[in-house]
């Protein structure tokens, strides 16, 4: 038999940019650009070059979230296909797809065919992983979603076999409290009964650990962070003068969250035309880029319990910096 071509395996589907009333209008840009904190939304890191910085800092040595959630799956992967059985996969914020292979290691072990629905805001990165990975798997069809984690959710179709929607990497961090709580509804909404959410957290530590994480020697979470106005000066007809801003990271103990902010040099005014805005930044004004919530594994798994979902497994690596909670739609 011939085998399936690589094409008629792939699909891929774009929803952001496409329709003006959903929340991709620029809206949130203006929100967060006229408010006292300044702040942006943090999916804005990822245009095409912000997924390559990223894909770089996963592999800085103070790097430690990635390699250390890799080694959990690595030892783990085969006990979650077990536990879970034959799965059409759905991942959030796929990115490079690379600790996805782990995941897909273990469930080609388990049946011949399997589904592969990544979810990723940059449209780049998604397409070459797919590409790659239909090269490696022979047995993967793959459906991606460009968009949002909440336009793709929503936009999900039922399945006909148990779902897995797996979110790794703590990109949760990123989300407050309120909005986490809105990402667990939607994730729960996009399953039924008997279907698996797997979530990967990174789990408080000492500070000179966390700081350093996010203050590379190498200058390129610098260089992540300040992309991001490079992203709104293309995006949305910009001018930013990046010579203008520093990046800064640092650990809010009270809040248990990384923060990056991007420090005003100067005082200045920026125009982004394509959103008729104007904003005014006074020198050491910061814009609030991102937060990286550091979580308490107990406590996580006491969420999930509290949202309706029943935890079934939770790893960790030997140190506890990282934590792997595996859940079920009772
Ligand atoms: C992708 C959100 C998990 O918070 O550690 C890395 C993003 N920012 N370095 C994180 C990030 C700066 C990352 N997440």
């Amino acid at each position: 038999m011939l085998p399936i071509s690589h094409k008629q395996r792939l699909n891929i589907e774009r929803l952001v940019d496409r329709d003006r009333d959903n929340k991709d209008n620029g809206n949130d840009v203006i929100e967060g650009l006229t408010k006292n904190q300044k702040s942006l939304p943090p999916r804005y890191f990822y245009d095409d070059r912000g997924s390559q910085l990223f894909e770089k800092i996963c592999q800085l040595p103070e790097y430690y979230p990635t390699r250390t959630e890799t080694a959990i799956l690595e030892q783990y992967a085969g006990e979650i296909a077990n536990l879970t059985g034959v799965c059409e996969l759905v991942e959030l914020g796929s990115g490079s797809s690379t600790k996805t292979r782990l995941l897909l290691n273990a469930y080609s072990n388990l049946g011949s065919r399997l589904r592969y629905i990544p979810i990723d805001i940059s449209e780049g990165i998604l397409a070459e992983s797919a590409k790659n990975l239909l090269i490696d798997y022979s047995n993967l069809e793959i459906d991606g979603l460009v968009g949002t984690y909440s336009q793709a959710l929503k936009r999900l179709l039922p399945s006909k076999t148990s779902r897995m929607v797996f979110f790794l990497g703590s990109s949760l961090g990123n989300f407050n409290p309120e909005a986490c709580d809105r990402v667990f509804a939607e994730i729960k909404a996009a399953l039924k009964s008997g279907d698996y959410f797997l979530l990967g957290v990174d789990l408080q530590k000492p500070l000179d650990i966390l700081e350093a994480a996010y203050n590379d020697s190498q200058g390129v979470t610098a260089a992540f962070n300040l992309n991001i106005l490079e992203h709104l000066n293309w995006k949305y007809r910009g001018n930013f003068d990046l010579n203008n801003f520093k990046h800064d990271a640092f650990y809010n103990v009270d809040c248990s969250q990384i923060e990056m902010h991007l420090i005003s040099l100067r005082s200045h005014s920026v125009s982004l035309k394509a959103l008729n805005l104007n904003v005014n930044f006074q020198k050491e004004e910061t814009i609030l880029t991102e937060i990286s919530r550091k979580f308490d594994l107990d406590l996580m798994r006491k969420y999930f319990q509290d949202r309706g979902f029943k935890v079934i497994q939770s790893r960790t690596d030997s140190n506890q910096w990282f934590g792997l909670i595996l859940a079920r739609v009772p």
